[in-house]
């Protein structure tokens, strides 16, 4: 019988691509997500896209209540926990609802997940655990440094997961630094859907080229770095997607927990994404050259040799093809939707 996966925040950008892999993959998955930053459309299209009704419980991770009665209904082999909020800006003016939502929201999914006798847990990290590294490429060695209440809330949970597997070794957990999430599905179904003025590169740029937005903020062209601008590790969401489907695999296999960078190993600078992006949607990108962004970091670029060794993943997908999926959802038909809920990252 198919094993039983708990997705979290499978309604969000990252969390419904990898409901699509983690189906394609035999796994039988049920979505729990509030809707606080997703649209209740993305269901409707992940039943097109699966060719299959989707199992969802709207509820928040908070609310131990329902969470139990979800487990003894479905009982659960594991969960992939991406539910959390992650707005950097956002954090520094409520952090408590940070701290609540991503490090309370977890320990109560940990309650329940114990109670029941699930303990396999894959936790969506983040490269900004790191903060600003010593390092570039950065290996998973690298120290925490928090830069704001959100990668803090990043780094607790981490610690949270460390210190109970080292406590009760029935745990196995699987801790993803995702880098620079980017891209769409090829369908263009599903894709990242900010509604408001997004905070994050690639949808700004998409916006941009869409003529929604009228030119781009290059924020900083004086960095340490080959043009002056800031570099990142795009990776295409159905790679990382698809590094979800291996961490399970290998918690559920072996029973072998994990930590690991996922990313390409390369950096693009925000004037290649920009060339990029003109290339993929052969739209104009307009931008000025503005000041550095206060806490930006010059270069994030993963060491992505230990997600390759212990998982096997390795990124197949380019910065081309990350911009061309991102084109063709942002000029698809889900922008004459109705307006969901204003972007939150
Ligand atoms: P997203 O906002 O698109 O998805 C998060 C989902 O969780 C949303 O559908 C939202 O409605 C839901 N949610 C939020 N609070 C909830 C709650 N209290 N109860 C139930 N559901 C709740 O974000 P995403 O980009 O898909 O990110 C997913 C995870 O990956 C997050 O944990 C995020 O911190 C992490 N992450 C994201 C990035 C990135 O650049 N997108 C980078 C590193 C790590
Ligand atoms: C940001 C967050 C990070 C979070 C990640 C994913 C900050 C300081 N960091 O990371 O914690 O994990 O988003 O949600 O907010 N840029 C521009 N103009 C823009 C937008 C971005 O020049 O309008 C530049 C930035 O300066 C940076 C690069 O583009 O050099 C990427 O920025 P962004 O997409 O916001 O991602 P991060 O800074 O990596």
């Amino acid at each position: 019988m198919a094993e039983k996966i708990l997705l979290t925040g499978g309604a969000g950008y990252i969390g419904s691509h990898t409901y699509v892999a983690l189906v394609a993959a035999g796994y039988a998955v049920t979505i729990l997500d509030n809707f606080q930053n997703a649209n209740r459309s993305v269901i409707d299209r992940l039943e097109q896209l699966t060719g299959a009704p989707v199992s969802v419980a709207e509820a928040d991770i908070r609310d131990a209540t329902t969470l139990a009665s979800l487990f003894a209904e479905h009982q659960f082999d594991a969960v992939v926990h991406f539910a959390a909020l992650k707005a950097v800006s956002e954090s520094v003016e409520r952090p408590l609802d940070y701290f609540d939502v991503n490090i309370s929201g977890l320990i109560n999914l940990l309650r329940v997940m114990d109670a029941a006798g699930c303990r396999n847990i894959v936790f969506s990290s983040s490269a900004t655990v790191y903060g600003v590294p010593d390092e570039t490429p950065t290996p998973e060695t690298a120290e925490f440094r928090a830069m704001n209440p959100y990668g803090q809330t990043k780094i607790s949970g981490e610690q949270i997961l460390n210190q109970l597997t080292a406590a009760d070794d029935r745990w196995n957990v699987g801790i993803l630094r995702y880098f620079n999430p980017a891209g769409a599905h090829d369908s263009a179904l599903i894709g990242e859907d900010p509604r408001d003025i997004p905070n994050n590169l690639m949808p700004f740029i998409a916006k941009v080229a869409a003529g929604e937005l009228a030119e781009l903020q290059v924020f900083g062209d004086d960095y340490d770095t080959p043009d002056g601008t800031g570099v990142r590790d795009y990776i295409h969401v159905d790679d990382l997607a698809k590094g979800h489907v291996l961490s399970l695999a290998a918690l559920l296999g072996d029973g072998q927990s994990h930590l690991v960078n996922l990313g390409t190993g390369e950096g693009h600078s925000v004037l290649e994404m920009v060339a990029a992006y003109r290339r993929a949607s052969n739209r104009d990108v307009p931008y000025r050259i503005t000041e550095r962004r206060a806490g930006d970091v010059p270069v994030y670029v993963a060491r992505a040799d230990k997600a390759e060794e212990i998982l096997g993943f390795k990124t197949e997908r380019t910065l081309d093809e990350m911009c061309a999926s991102s084109w063709k959802w942002i000029a698809g038909p889900h922008s004459s939707e109705d307006p969901g809920p204003e972007d939150k990252g």
